[in-house]
């Protein structure tokens, strides 16, 4: 109901975490942060958040989600008042939204990608009118952007009297429809209005030279600092990244990547030609695939704050999983890379970058900055939270490598180091077979199963299934994997609550990634809270690799196959349905 760009824009901006921290006290653990559940009374905590997929589950009592679906328990809203809440959080006016979101859908792509264009044109003719783009010329000259830069990449101006773009654009003959739907326009009950005003405009553009969208920068420190378009027929953010129409042919054999456009258009004009940046929302894996088809590494220049340095974390998360090498640059003396280069000049960026250090260091420089390691109290801590790090990494060899670099950091023996290591290991090992434990007791003690009815009659069968959509959720590439010769298919699954996941994730994953928040529109809260906590449960688990995936996959055939003999002829019937329809690809299995 609400536009999905909107949803997108309001959870990168209340990252879940924050927004939790304001009811509950959370402590870091690994990746992860923990606390005592808002939503059952507890003594130790059991109460986990997941920066990396934007959720949360308590082990204690079930409940999950995403940021939404959090704000609508504690404050007792429904799902249009936590959103509305939350657009009040970060800053958002809402746009007007009717049933189908406003937006007309029969636009083509064709027409936005002309009207961009229009638009761009524009913009920069109003940045050059020597009255109406005054204002965006001398904020310009103010950031200290060369005019090479504004040229190259096509920056421009929004006049800040509305209606002049909504008048071009008719003039051109775009209909209000169209002009609503690429966001140069929104719609109040006394018509329509400008969506840019009084705006610097940075046009986004794709590898083949389209104008596929805009930001807009304030002037000054109103709020908010950007508006960006949202998805439109010729866009989509999560799949883009701002600049990558220069950097691809950079030639460098490695992207840059940063926060702001303001980094990019410094750091290019500066000689940088390699760095790219997300575009208003927090990086994708579907960016990381695109990086990957270009580079196999990445320098990561975040913001140094706070926020900035956990988006890196992040962001490292997300590299290493589709296989590019992150690294991590450490700038100090200065917020981001545009104050740095303009503070330091391109030389001194230039040997931060060949100072750039992988996943280890940036985890031992945050552990070294936290404690004062020649008092020896300190150095125990520092020590232990090191090896928690390493605890964490999946690869025995890559650990084998940071307790030797860790032991030398450090000063501290390896030998011991590699113990506090194991040690750590067969710990999250065991707290997570005790919360599961816990967990099992809780779902087969209330035979009524309300969000999933079916769980209880084939229980084994049940949890199998679980733990494949979760992996499924955490890795939608899985989907074209073959276990014994074939691929998943919606009759493998035993639930019919396990079947509308397994389909709807089938039907909406584009190239092995899946937007998690989509199940908001075709299933229920507490649905979508099953499907959180299944993914919650295999996050913690560090065998959620391909092999492990196969081997769930022909457990559950082996259960489907058991639970058969049990089968009401309706079942019988229904499953025949979907067997006839695949019948060409499948060959006789089952
Ligand atoms: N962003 C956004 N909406 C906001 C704030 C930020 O879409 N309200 C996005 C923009 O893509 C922005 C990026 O997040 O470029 C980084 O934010 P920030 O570091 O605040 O912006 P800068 O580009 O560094 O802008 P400036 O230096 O002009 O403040
Ligand atoms: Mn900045």
């Amino acid at each position: 109901m609400i536009p999905s760009g909107v949803i997108d824009d309001i959870k990168f901006r209340c990252d879940i975490e924050s927004v939790i921290s304001s009811y509950v006290t959370l402590k870091r653990t690994g990746a992860n942060l923990k606390g005592l559940c808002p939503f059952h009374s507890e003594r130790t905590p059991s109460f986990t958040v997941y920066p990396e997929t934007q959720s949360y589950y308590c082990f204690g009592c079930g409940a999950a989600g995403d940021v939404i679906t959090f704000v609508m328990k504690t404050e007792n809203l429904d799902y249009v008042g936590a959103v509305e809440s939350l657009a009040k959080r970060a800053g958002i006016t809402l746009p007007d939204f009717d049933g189908n979101d406003g937006r007309p859908r029969g636009v083509s792509r064709r027409r936005v990608l002309e009207m961009n264009l229009e638009a761009a044109k524009y913009y920069r003719a109003m940045l050059f009118d020597e009255r109406i783009g005054e204002p965006g010329r001398r904020y310009l000259a103010e950031r200290k952007l060369s005019s090479a830069a504004v040229k190259r990449f096509g920056l421009g101006y929004s006049p800040r009297d509305g209606g002049s773009m909504l008048s071009h654009l008719r003039s051109l003959g775009f209909s209000n429809e169209e002009i609503q739907t690429a966001y140069f326009a929104g719609k109040n009950d006394r018509g329509y209005y400008d969506y840019f005003r009084g705006r610097v405009m940075f046009p986004i553009i794709d590898v083949s030279g389209n104008v596929i969208a805009f930001g807009g920068r304030v002037l000054d420190d109103s709020k908010p600092k950007y508006l960006n378009t949202s998805d439109t027929p010729a866009f989509k953010k999560t799949k883009n990244l701002f600049a990558l129409n220069y950097a691809k042919n950079a030639g460098e054999g490695y992207f840059i990547l940063c926060e702001g456009y303001m980094d990019v258009i410094t750091l290019h004009d500066a000689g940088f030609g390699m760095a790219v940046a997300s575009l208003g929302t927090a990086f994708t894996e579907d960016q990381a695939r695109i990086i990957k088809k270009y580079v196999p590494k990445v320098v990561l220049s975040y913001d140094s704050d706070e926020a900035g340095q956990k988006a890196a974390n992040r962001a490292i998360g997300i590299l290493e999983k589709v296989g590019i090498e992150p690294k991590v640059l450490r700038m100090s003396g200065a917020k981001d890379p545009d104050e740095y280069i303009k503070k330091f000049g391109a030389d001194r960026f230039r040997s931060l970058i060949s100072e750039s250090s992988g996943k280890f260091d940036f985890a031992a420089d945050g552990v070294k900055a936290k404690y004062d390691c020649s008092i020896p109290a300190e150095k125990i801590k520092a020590a232990a939270e090191i090896a928690q790090f390493i605890a964490r990494v999946y690869s025995s060899v890559e650990r084998d490598i940071y307790i030797e670099r860790a032991a030398k950091e450090f000063s501290v023996d390896p030998a011991s180091l590699k113990n506090d290591v194991e040690r750590e290991r067969k710990k999250i090992a065991s707290d997570y077979e005790k919360k599961r434990k816990g967990e099992l007791i809780r779902v087969t003690a209330g035979t009524n199963d309300r969000v999933n009815p079916d769980f209880a009659r084939q229980p084994k069968a049940a949890r199998i299934e679980e733990a494949v959509l979760g992996m499924i959720l955490l890795h939608p590439d899985y989907l074209t994997r073959q276990p014994d010769g074939r691929r998943l298919r919606e009759e493998d699954f035993v639930t019919a609550l396990g079947r509308r996941f397994f389909s709807f994730v089938a039907e909406n994953a584009e190239n092995g990634a899946f937007q998690f928040g989509l199940l908001n529109g075709a299933f229920t809260p507490d649905e979508v809270a099953r499907a959180a906590k299944m993914m919650a449960e295999r996050t913690e688990l560090s065998v959620n690799d391909g092999e492990s995936f196969d081997v769930y996959v022909r457990a559950l055939r082996e259960e489907n196959a058991k639970n058969a003999a049990d089968m009401t002829l309706e079942d019988v019937l229904r499953m025949r349905r979907g067997k006839d329809a695949n019948a060409q690809n499948t060959g006789s299995g089952g």
